[in-house]
């Protein structure tokens, strides 16, 4: 019998890598039916590259800097991709706005993982703006991406306290187990073929309804 399809990953991270991490393993256990073909960076050096090595998958780096345009640098991913015949874009840290000819040619297949709870706190350093902002609840937010800043329709969000003692990094780090839960979920929601865009909203077929309130502090 021939192996079932396994969908095609490209994934594109600028840091340390650990919610790539999570992709691999959960990819190595089976509980997604997907295979990272490459791992792509923009910084020589970045960590998430050593962690695609280590794990026998091919990397491509593609350094911003050594282009001028935009344009240039996002067809030259484009173009990478591309050649290693990936179907799902997964931007796992990539810490580089995409223009409209990659997002064009990729419809409904990029996604993207951020560290709060959209449509707030959109851009950089959300925990610390979500603390600061005097919000009870952070999380984070598995999306497509279309041509905004952290706009696109909303697959999967986990919710964690913000605690009283908390700072940037006591939060961020909650923030991230929670990241490494949810982003291989969305993969295999979306290799399982469950997804469909609806305007805003996306539509997950047979999905289970979710239960619990969390109210923080506790009522008592
Ligand atoms: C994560 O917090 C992710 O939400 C954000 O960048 C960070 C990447 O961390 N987009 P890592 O490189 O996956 O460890």
């Amino acid at each position: 019998m021939s192996e079932p399809h396994k969908l095609r990953l490209g994934v594109l991270a600028s840091g340390s890598g650990s919610n790539l991490q999570s992709i691999i393993d959960r990819c190595a256990d089976g509980s997604i039916d997907a295979e990272i073909v490459l791992v792509l960076s923009n910084v020589p050096g970045a960590g998430a590259l050593d962690r695609a090595k280590k794990a026998g998958i091919a990397t491509a780096l593609i350094d911003h800097r050594t282009f001028t345009e935009r344009a240039d640098f996002d067809r030259a991913i484009v173009a990478t991709l591309q050649a290693s015949g990936v179907e799902l874009v997964v931007l796992a840290g990539f810490m580089r706005l995409i223009t409209a000819p990659f997002i064009d040619a990729f419809p409904e297949r990029i996604i993207n993982i951020h560290p709060a709870l959209l449509p707030a706190f959109p851009g950089l350093h959300v925990q610390k703006k979500a603390i600061e902002a005097g919000a009870r609840f952070a999380g984070c937010t598995v999306h497509f991406v279309d041509g905004g800043v952290d706009t696109g329709p909303i697959i999967i969000q986990a919710v964690v306290p913000i605690l009283d003692d908390d700072d940037e990094a006591s939060l961020s780090a909650r923030i991230l187990v929670q990241e490494h839960r949810i982003y291989p979920r969305a993969i295999q929601l979306i290799a399982a073929g469950r997804l469909r865009i609806e305007g805003r909203r996306v539509r997950i077929a047979a999905a289970a309804v979710v239960d619990g309130v969390m109210v923080n502090p506790p009522l008592h």
